[in-house]
């Protein structure tokens, strides 16, 4: 079988994902500091509208169809406790103490995206919820550690599912970390689980996001019927959700939606 191998980006293409992938960062910082009972999910998307325009930046997501029929409404991922993505920003939502929530960004610049996400928490949070959204971080940590040149796409998945399974979590399968550029979602797929040593071969250059989501209960997600977008557990227990933007590198990986000086411990103990 023919098999077309994933996009490899070049120095100056790479130099561009950090200029964005920081900016992504700094949207998230400003969500981060916004984020507190009484908000609404609406007032996080204007916050990060305004804040990608008078960067001179576009947000991604607005208008993004992904090959369907119902463009996105608004300009973030606003996911609220049982939302595992692709939760649309509403007046109506409204944070209460004890919420989780994922923002997702992806702003646009010069051509370049710069995909990323956290799950904040709204207050004081459940022993379980807090475990959940740092369990999550762990898994994201984890998949990006296990990127090298030489390794292969099913190490990613790997990492995360050897980690988060035994733990009792829904790995979320439905939605995977994709390769990004130019384009929002293109080759290679990341799964979220795996089997080391399979996939395709990781070489330098390559460009995608590793993004788990851990559910509390069953892996299994439904999205809105009305919507087109919104998905939710199936069974209604809560869904984290952690997102960098990595590259591979001669000697490993580097995260390009951080900035230099908040560099993420790697090191895994084995
Ligand atoms: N940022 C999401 C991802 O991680 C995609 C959002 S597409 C949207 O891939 F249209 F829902 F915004
Ligand atoms: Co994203
Ligand atoms: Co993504």
């Amino acid at each position: 079988m023919l098999r077309k191998n994933s996009p490899r980006l070049d120095a100056q293409a790479i130099e561009k994902m950090r200029v964005v992938g920081r900016f992504a960062c700094s949207l998230l910082d400003m969500v981060e500091a916004m984020v507190r009972p009484g908000i609404t999910t609406l007032d996080i998307d204007k916050a990060v509208h305004r804040a990608t325009r008078e960067r001179g930046a576009v947000s991604a997501p607005y208008g993004y169809t992904g090959g369907g029929a119902h463009p996105f409404p608004k300009h973030c991922c606003t996911s609220v406790n049982e939302v595992v993505c692709h939760g649309i920003p509403h007046a109506k939502v409204v944070l209460k103490e004890g919420d989780i929530i994922n923002v997702d960004v992806t702003p646009i610049i010069d051509g370049y995206h710069g995909d990323t996400s956290r799950t904040f928490m709204v207050g004081e949070v459940t022993a379980e919820a807090k475990k959940l959204v740092q369990d999550t971080h762990e898994a994201m940590r984890r998949g990006i550690a296990a990127v090298k040149p030489g390794g292969h796409v099913g190490d990613i998945g790997h990492a995360i599912q050897s980690f988060a399974e035994p733990m009792g979590y829904g790995v979320v399968e439905q939605f995977a970390g994709h390769g990004i550029g130019k384009v929002f979602h293109d080759s290679p797929s990341i799964s979220h689980v795996g089997r080391r040593g399979k996939g395709e071969v990781l070489l330098p250059g390559m460009t995608f996001t590793v993004e788990p989501m851990l559910n509390l209960g069953t892996a299994f997600c439904v999205v809105d019927k009305r919507d087109h977008w919104t998905a939710r557990t199936y069974d209604g227990a809560l869904s984290a959700q952690f997102e960098h933007t990595v590259t591979v590198t001669n000697d490993g990986v580097e995260i390009l939606t951080l900035p230099d000086d908040r560099p993420l411990d790697l090191t895994v103990a084995d």
